[in-house]
């Protein structure tokens, strides 16, 4: 099967799929590859597929796209709040992130058999009070990203080869990443807690998983990698989990004048305070605690979807597995002058 973006799917069969089902629970559905670039996604990307691809952004839209656990959130909230909310007076404010900024391929999750019910129904639920005509079917997250007011502020994890050929050219794209040992362990986190991946494997295999480019939406580097070829287009805006841990002040500057948001010093005093972790987990922890969606057992003992918010936390990781994401690391990096901090 081809799908519009040339892209061709194979469905994941017998030991590949058996070794990826027997530790993430949540993949009941399976998994699909596709070629090129061996993106790993679920079956339910193949319904939505084409409509994600050709779908055309607007010239006020800004899209923050990463893979998982390198910041979404927190820039999402940052991105929002700097367009939305410099004075901290906007009474949306108060809805959870994931509704004020659209999370673009979310259809593709929530389709999975058993996972996210009580968002998704949520989400059908708002979407029949807004836009009474519309058929959940066709892809809730889709329809509510369609009938968002602008100015959109967009997440997405899906690469630059997954979207419209013409996305740099209308809209501004804010691309994050994260330092691949961090990045493992707030992956791994991340996927025991959340019921949807259901993972019961060890950080060891995780960690496996992780430089085979077996997790979802993997492979992160050919996901970096795209970005950073882009990183001097003028409507890229390229920067590093790590530098805004280290200096908010200087990458929030950096995003006012990429975002054309003129804020003042003092607004951009007041959006480093609100999107502190500190701030942030006090305000949105509740929308990211649902016992349906998350393991409430992994969430009192490891901690919840705002684990820990800094730099370091690979040093839980054995010198075997940090020699493994180093070599991988190395391996796809050659000659492209990325270098990620692992320490600020
Ligand atoms: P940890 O698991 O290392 O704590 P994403 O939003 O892409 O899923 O990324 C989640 C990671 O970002 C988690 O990392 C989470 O704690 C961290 N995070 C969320 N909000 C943050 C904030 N305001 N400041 C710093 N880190 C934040």
């Amino acid at each position: 099967m081809r799908l519009a973006s040339g892209h061709a799917v194979s469905y994941l069969t017998g030991e590949e799929l058996l070794k990826q089902q027997e530790v993430f629970r949540g993949y009941k559905d399976g998994l699909v590859r596709l070629t090129p670039g061996r993106w790993l996604l679920t079956p339910a990307y193949v319904k939505y597929a084409d409509e994600l691809y050709d779908t055309k952004f607007r010239s006020s839209d800004v899209v923050v796209m990463t893979y998982p656990k390198c910041g979404t959130t927190w820039t999402q909230e940052i991105v929002w709040t700097m367009r939305n909310n410099p004075d901290l007076n906007n009474p949306m404010a108060s809805l959870p992130v994931n509704a004020r900024c659209p999370f673009y391929e979310m259809d593709i999750l929530m389709d999975q058999k058993g996972s996210a019910s009580s968002l998704r129904q949520i989400l059908e639920d708002y979407l029949q009070k807004v836009a009474p005509g519309e058929k959940p079917r066709d892809g809730i997250a889709l329809q509510l990203a369609s009938i968002a007011p602008d100015p959109r502020t967009i997440k997405t994890h899906l690469p630059l080869s997954l979207l419209t050929p013409d996305l740099l050219d209308t809209a501004k794209v804010v691309y994050v990443a994260r330092n691949p040992k961090d990045l493992c362990m707030s992956y791994y986190h991340h996927s025991r807690l959340i019921q949807s991946h259901g993972y019961s494997g060890t950080l060891d295999q995780f960690t496996q998983f992780l430089v085979n480019d077996e997790l979802l939406f993997s492979p992160y580097f050919e996901h970096v990698k795209e970005a950073w070829l882009k990183r001097d287009h003028p409507n890229m805006h390229f920067i590093f989990y790590e530098d805004l841990k280290s200096d908010i002040m200087a990458e929030l500057h950096k995003l006012d004048t990429f975002l054309g948001t003129s804020l003042s010093e003092k607004q951009i005093t007041q959006v480093a305070k609100h999107t502190s972790f500190k701030g942030m987990k006090e305000r949105e922890e509740k929308h990211f605690s649902s016992p349906d969606d998350f393991n409430m057992d992994v969430a009192k003992k490891d901690g919840g979807f705002f684990r820990k918010g800094e730099v370091g936390s690979w040093k839980n990781l054995n010198s075997n597995q940090e020699a493994k994401i180093e070599l991988w690391a190395k391996r796809n990096t050659l000659n492209m002058g990325l270098h990620f901090k692992y320490k600020i």
